[in-house]
């Protein structure tokens, strides 16, 4: 396989992309009937990023990242990878690009490495040599003489990323990789993407647990309904303006009072039903006061660390806001 393989220099010659962007998506639209799955996406992914593609569910990920690895075709827009583009030059794509989109295929009956071993052999074989270190890389050396039957969700999903490395690609998309992990798997997926990313690896990784991610994400692209929302550096997006949360009674009459005010456009209610809102003049004991004046009584009131999920609901109440 390696005698395929064209050179870093070769495959970045007939680009106009510069040599640090692996993936550039312009104007990425998917059209099902009448439904936009994906409407005019713009996003880049750097070498050695490790993007997070986020959005809630039905926001078009796997369509995106279906598209992305040449799956389905796009309705209209552009893809391309390492300067190719892609559908037209899948073939020379694929041996750069591995992924774990949906459910992954695995022999139950047999171990974690006869799986690669089988797998390999559809890529005309893979050394002993890499199967270890694949294996080691996802945290399985151990574990890899036993049936996949016997392997927890995580340690599954760990094996199929471990399918996608075989062939060393340098961008690896992985679809929803923590989806039923309990919290240890989901810690053991979050350490696997640091060694991926330590070993020069470019991961784009989707997900609608916002907050799983943001703490693995150098940048992130925040989709909903198809649409881009923001595309930016993790801490960019965090360091924002404070916000508060403030526990109290008649909650969404008090959200539409703050939203009113030129402070407190931005301001929502959290899932527990509490208003989450930036302060006047940023700061807590002024809101607090506002809020007394209007007559209303916060039962607590605590400055909230920003956390991508809000910056989420700010954003989209703020576009909401624009229409
Ligand atoms: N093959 C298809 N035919 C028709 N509609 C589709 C098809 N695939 C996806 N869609 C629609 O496109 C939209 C985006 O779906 P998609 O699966 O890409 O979202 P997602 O962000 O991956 O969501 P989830 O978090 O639930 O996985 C949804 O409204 C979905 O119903
Ligand atoms: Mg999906």
């Amino acid at each position: 396989m390696a005698d395929n393989l064209l050179t870093m220099q070769q495959i970045n010659t007939p680009s106009t992309l510069s040599n640090e962007t692996v993936l550039r998506v312009e104007h990425l639209t998917k059209i099902y009937g009448e439904r936009r799955a994906v409407d005019n996406l713009d996003f880049e992914v750097r070498r050695g990023d490790i993007f997070g593609f986020l959005g809630p569910n039905g926001a078009g990920k796997t369509t995106t990242v279906r598209m992305i690895f040449g799956l389905i075709t796009p309705t209209s827009g552009s893809i391309n990878i390492l300067g190719y583009a892609m559908p037209t030059h899948r073939a020379q794509v694929l041996p750069y690009v591995g992924a774990l989109i949906e459910t992954p295929a695995l022999y139950r009956h047999l171990s974690g490495r006869d799986n690669l071993r089988a797998i390999g052999y559809g890529l005309g074989g893979v050394s002993e040599k890499r199967m270890d270190a694949v294996l080691d890389l996802v945290g399985l050396g151990t574990r890899a003489k036993d049936r996949v039957r016997t392997y927890s969700l995580g340690m599954k999903q760990r094996l199929a990323i471990a399918i996608a490395l075989l062939h060393d690609p340098k961008l690896i998309i992985l679809d929803e990789p923590a989806n039923g992990l309990d919290p240890a798997g989901i810690v053991e997926m979050r350490d696997l993407m640091h060694r991926l990313s330590a070993e020069g690896k470019t991961v784009l990784i989707s997900s609608h647990m916002l907050n799983e991610v943001q703490q693995i994400c150098t940048r992130v692209a925040i989709v909903n309904q198809g649409k881009l929302i923001t595309v930016a550096a993790v801490d960019e997006l965090l360091g924002g303006t404070d916000v508060f949360l403030v526990k109290l009674e008649r909650a969404a009459e008090a959200l539409a009072l703050v939203k009113a005010q030129s402070w407190g456009a931005r301001a929502s209610l959290n899932a527990q039903g509490d208003l989450v809102t930036p302060a006047p003049n940023g700061r807590g004991q002024d809101l607090n006061a506002f809020l007394g004046r209007a007559g209303f009584i916060a039962a607590g009131l605590a400055q909230a660390n920003q956390d991508l999920e809000q910056v989420f609901l700010h954003l989209t109440n703020s576009m909401a806001g624009d229409k």
